[in-house]
């Protein structure tokens, strides 16, 4: 029987020295990060006492703290600061973890939310059958110009007046340009409703000033995954502006128990490198992704939005129907193929530019890619040509190991 080091050394042989990743929903993190992950915090807890009479939370039911509590503070400080928050946690275990704090935080069991369909690329956990069936939510659907692949936003703004729902979550997995907040805010503050953007994919560009800054828009809970255009660890973060502090603090102890201090101190580091190198790596994210989706689209994989310029995030999609008919392939038969060759993408046909820049892909890097994927789509074998390509990456936009 195998062990399970070996596994962990074939993975990183395989995905981390020899793939090109494509997976937007995933990044590499530097070797800090790494040993953080693997620190003395991960063994420990700390964990506020509930005042069961008063409904508050009160001093720590741990000692050994000092340096975890210190660590704590300053990966909310950086937070606060890269997001322009009054109140940012890198408590949520994942993204699907702060969604579900947001909501609870925010929803009564009733209540009306509106999101992004998962047919318009919204995230499914905040469809009928997740999150707000265990919290017997209501949900409608935003309205959504799939030629632009953006909101309808005069429309959407008629709809929160008319549904008047508790919350309005932003965001989405297939998420390419950004959206025109200001009518929305409005409208919730007509309303009463509350604004909340799900910024799982484009956490690192935000972080980086690339994409737009929810916050300052007027957006009230920033929330989402850190793992993937942010390059941190496997977990999520919220953050906030105004008078919700209180609520989600003391609902995130609602909804974990054990905040996985190893992972917050690595997120912590992944922070301060995004404060350091996050704008340049997010610009190249975007230059990258818009730089293949143009020479993939002139290849013939039709990629779609040509018309907005691709992406403004570090997605791109591919159209299904035309690569079956230029290529005779599905998007899965497209996957396993380019998976054969060490190509890896997800079966859907997003595209993503995260860690081949965080590996240090640059704009013309993108056009031997795309040669590559043409070439394995018309059935050549291409993988001694992605491993001298992938030879010459290395982990870029980090602090030197020392
Ligand atoms: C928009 C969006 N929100 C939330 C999530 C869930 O994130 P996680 O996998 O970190 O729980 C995803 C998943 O990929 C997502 O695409």
């Amino acid at each position: 029987m195998k062990d399970v080091l070996s596994l962990a050394r074939q993975q990183e042989t395989w995905r981390l020295e020899r793939c090109i990743n494509l997976i937007p929903s995933e990044n590499v993190t530097s070797p800090q990060v790494r040993e953080l992950l693997a620190s003395d915090f991960g063994h420990r807890y700390s964990l506020p006492v509930h005042d069961e009479i008063h409904g508050s939370f009160v001093e720590n039911a741990y000692r050994g703290t000092r340096y975890l509590d210190e660590m704590e503070s300053l990966g909310e400080e950086l937070a606060r600061d890269l997001f322009n928050a009054s109140y940012a946690s890198l408590k949520p275990l994942s993204g699907h973890v702060s969604g579900l704090i947001a909501l609870i935080s925010t929803c009564n069991p009733g209540d009306a939310i509106l999101v992004v369909s998962p047919e318009d690329g919204g995230y499914d956990g905040y469809g009928p059958e997740y999150l707000p069936k265990i919290l017997g939510l209501q949900v409608h659907y935003l309205p959504f110009d799939r030629e632009r692949w953006n909101l309808r936003v005069e429309q959407a703004r008629r709809m929160i007046e008319e549904v008047r729902p508790r919350l309005v979550i932003l965001g989405a997995s297939l998420f390419l340009f950004p959206y025109e907040l200001s009518p929305l805010r409005r409208a919730c503050d007509a309303t009463g409703a509350l604004l909340a953007y799900d910024a799982s994919h484009v956490m690192g560009l935000i972080a980086g000033g690339e994409f737009q800054r929810p916050l300052e828009e007027g957006v009230d809970i920033l929330l989402g995954s850190t793992h993937k255009s942010l390059f941190g660890p496997q977990g999520g973060l919220i953050a906030a502006r105004g008078n919700l502090e209180e609520q989600l603090e003391s609902m995130t102890w609602r909804a974990l128990d054990n905040a996985h201090w190893n992972r917050i101190a690595a997120l912590t580091q992944a922070l301060m490198e995004a404060r350091e190198f996050g704008k340049d790596y997010a610009g190249t994210v975007v230059k990258n992704a818009r730089r293949l989706g143009r020479e993939l689209d002139g290849m013939g994989f039709a990629v779609g939005f040509s018309q907005e310029g691709y992406t403004r995030s570090p997605q791109l999609l591919l159209e299904a129907e035309a690569i079956r008919e230029r290529f005779g392939l599905s998007l899965n038969d497209l996957a396993i193929a380019l998976e054969k060759n060490d190509i890896i993408v997800d079966s859907v046909g997003r595209i993503g530019t995260n860690e081949i820049t965080r590996m240090g892909g640059q704009e013309e890097d993108m056009v031997e890619i795309a040669e590559v994927i043409l070439r394995c789509a018309q059935g050549e074998n291409v993988a001694e040509d992605v491993a001298s390509i992938r030879q010459r990456f290395s982990l870029s936009y980090a602090f030197e190991d020392r």
